[in-house]
């Protein structure tokens, strides 16, 4: 399996306590299937400067690759970042001032849980003009989809990426997050599934449960492309596969 979105790199965000936990979530990510992971931080946040960011990025991402190879582990990570977005986004990735997935043009981007629909409509354009493609972090867990779900299908049809993350499937979050994201992965609306981890305790690398459930709800092909094909594709750079999504019916939202 590959996992998109690990927040295992420690001391730049909420994710691994310390190196010790980022160890763990690596073994815990190893032993569950998981072939490479994206070590990623969250980025672009208020205040934050972009430079000494960047610098401690690298620094925490080349300690853990040391790490796991004295180890002898044989997870692969790569670089990306969970970027806030804004309008400013896509000019500060043009300059370089924070990283897309694996230096892809696919960009991992955020947003904050109250977002209107509309600054999403307006942010997956402006980066879609840019050049990037938006892959959207867990929009099962924004208000806006939880009031009108429909616009998930709308934001896939202009060309962003869906990324449902495992919590929201296994019930972790709330009822309304998991019935969103069951409506989602219903009408194959998302093309990947991801962990979001952020310790080795709670919110882990562990992929076995949710594959389990991909593959008795959603059936078997789910899990080859959710959780294995399009993250491996995206972290390659090549399109991912048309999952031909379905839209909603106003009676289901
Ligand atoms: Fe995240």
């Amino acid at each position: 399996m590959v996992d998109l979105h690990v927040h295992i790199l420690p001391e730049l965000d909420d994710g691994a306590k310390d190196w010790e936990d980022a160890l763990d979530m690596a073994d815990m990510a190893s032993s569950s299937g998981v072939r490479t992971l994206v070590a990623l931080s969250h980025a672009n946040l208020p205040g934050q400067n972009s430079a000494e960011f960047l610098k401690k990025y690298w620094e925490q991402f080349y300690n853990l690759e040391n790490l796991l190879k004295k180890e002898g582990s044989s997870l692969e990570i790569v670089p990306g970042m969970e970027l806030m977005s804004d309008g400013r986004l896509p000019g500060l990735l043009k300059e370089e001032k924070f990283l897309t997935l694996n230096g892809t043009k696919y960009a991992l981007i955020e947003f904050d849980f109250e977002v209107s629909a509309s600054q999403i409509y307006e942010d997956v354009d402006g980066m879609l003009n840019a050049g990037y493609i938006p892959v959207l972090a867990h929009p099962e867990r924004y208000r806006c989809v939880s009031r009108q779900i429909g616009h998930v299908f709308e934001w896939q049809q202009m060309g962003a990426v869906i990324q449902v993350n495992k919590g929201s499937i296994l019930g972790r979050f709330s009822e309304r997050i998991r019935r969103n994201a069951d409506l989602i992965l219903k009408h194959r609306i998302a093309s990947v599934v991801a962990s979001d981890a952020h310790s080795s305790e709670y919110r882990t690398t562990e992929m076995n449960e949710v594959a389990e459930i991909l593959e008795t709800y959603y059936g078997s092909a789910s899990v080859e492309i959710l959780l294995k094909e399009n993250p491996w594709r995206i972290l390659c750079g090549e399109e991912i596969l048309d999952s031909m999504p379905i839209s909603f019916e106003q009676t289901l939202t």
